[in-house]
């Protein structure tokens, strides 16, 4: 048998040609932080280039959008009151349901997905109700009003609704909820392995939603378990789930690969705050390479078996691929 003794070197035309893995603008997905008031525009000091908007600031934001070529946003509401049981986002009038509105009046062409969860809305923090007893949340209390916050959503105008709290059995319940509401259409991207993670942690002053007391490790999975994260996956397909979701992204990219093997549902990452803010601290530091290493993680995530990706690098991804500098 002939064995060559080395691989042949690929250049020009065939090496593009055989590139296995693409990053396309239609796998990002924009997150937008809508804050309750007017003429806010603030930077998150720990997320330069990532800003709290007011409604009336919304429009240049999207035609910023839409000229990139982006197709879709993910909305996270700040509202102006916050409550034990995260009133405002069970209101019609509330800023999510406002934001939904004015996204869709404004740039019907664009995607709009809305991150379903209570931490940005209760006083305390917890993505939930609170069982004050055992101090954690109540995860079937926080069920019956995670249904009415997606039917909030839905009625708003949303495309697809992505839970984002972690409890047990929430796709099985928004599922029959919106399908007993005339949403059967409406798609449910499950935040379906969802770690406890300290990457989590400048987010947490955009959406100002540090939890007050405890964390969040008895709802969140633990960072060590790979079949755990697999098993948690796979139960949302099963309940229904239309996309499923690793988050963080870049310190789990062995769970992406292992789910991506188990499921034949699309799968999405959600590459979070903490490693955003690493890659702008050290391009800031003048220690890397921004660019290159940008798009050398966008690509880890495609070949990881992601087909779609959640992060705040969106707009400077669709410049990159536009063939143009930062
Ligand atoms: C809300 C939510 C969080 C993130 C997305 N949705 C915060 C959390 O779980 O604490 C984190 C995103 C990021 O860090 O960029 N539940
Ligand atoms: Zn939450």
């Amino acid at each position: 048998m002939f064995r060559r003794f080395r691989r042949t070197r690929l250049n020009g035309a065939l090496r593009d040609m055989l590139q296995e893995t693409h990053v396309r603008k239609e796998d990002l997905i924009y997150p937008l932080f809508i804050k309750a008031g007017e003429n806010l525009k603030e930077e998150v000091a720990s997320m330069p280039g990532v800003f709290q908007l007011s409604l009336d600031k919304l429009e240049p934001e999207l035609d910023e959008i839409k000229a990139l070529g982006l197709r879709s946003v993910i909305l996270f509401g700040i509202p102006a009151v916050k409550d034990s049981v995260g009133s405002d986002a069970l209101c019609e009038h509330g800023i999510i349901a406002e934001a939904i509105r004015k996204v869709k009046a404004y740039a019907p062409e664009l995607l709009v997905i809305t991150d379903l969860c209570f931490c940005e809305y209760t006083d305390h923090g917890h993505c939930g109700i609170i069982d004050h007893v055992h101090e954690t949340v109540d995860n079937d209390k926080t069920l019956e009003i995670l249904a009415d916050q997606a039917l909030v959503h839905a009625r708003a105008g949303a495309d697809m609704i992505a839970p984002s709290g972690m409890m047990d059995g929430t796709i099985e319940e928004l599922r029959s909820a919106l399908d007993a509401n005339g949403f059967e259409n409406l798609p449910i991207m499950a935040y379906s392995t969802k770690f406890a993670s300290a990457y989590y942690g400048p987010f947490r002053d955009v959406a100002e939603s540090a939890p007050s007391f405890g964390d969040r490790r008895s709802y969140q999975m633990n960072p060590a378990n790979l079949r755990e994260a697999v098993a948690e996956s796979i139960e949302d397909e099963m309940q229904g789930a239309d996309i499923l979701m690793v988050k963080p992204a870049l310190a789990y990219l062995d769970v992406v690969r292992k789910i991506k093997d188990a499921t034949t549902l699309p799968m999405a990452v959600y590459n979070v705050s903490g490693e955003y803010a690493m890659l702008k601290t050290a391009a800031k530091a003048g220690i890397i390479d921004y660019e290159r290493i940008l798009m050398e993680t966008m690509l880890s995530f495609k070949r990881a078996g992601a087909d779609l990706i959640i992060t705040y690098h969106a707009k400077e991804v669709a410049t990159l691929l536009d063939g143009k500098k930062l």
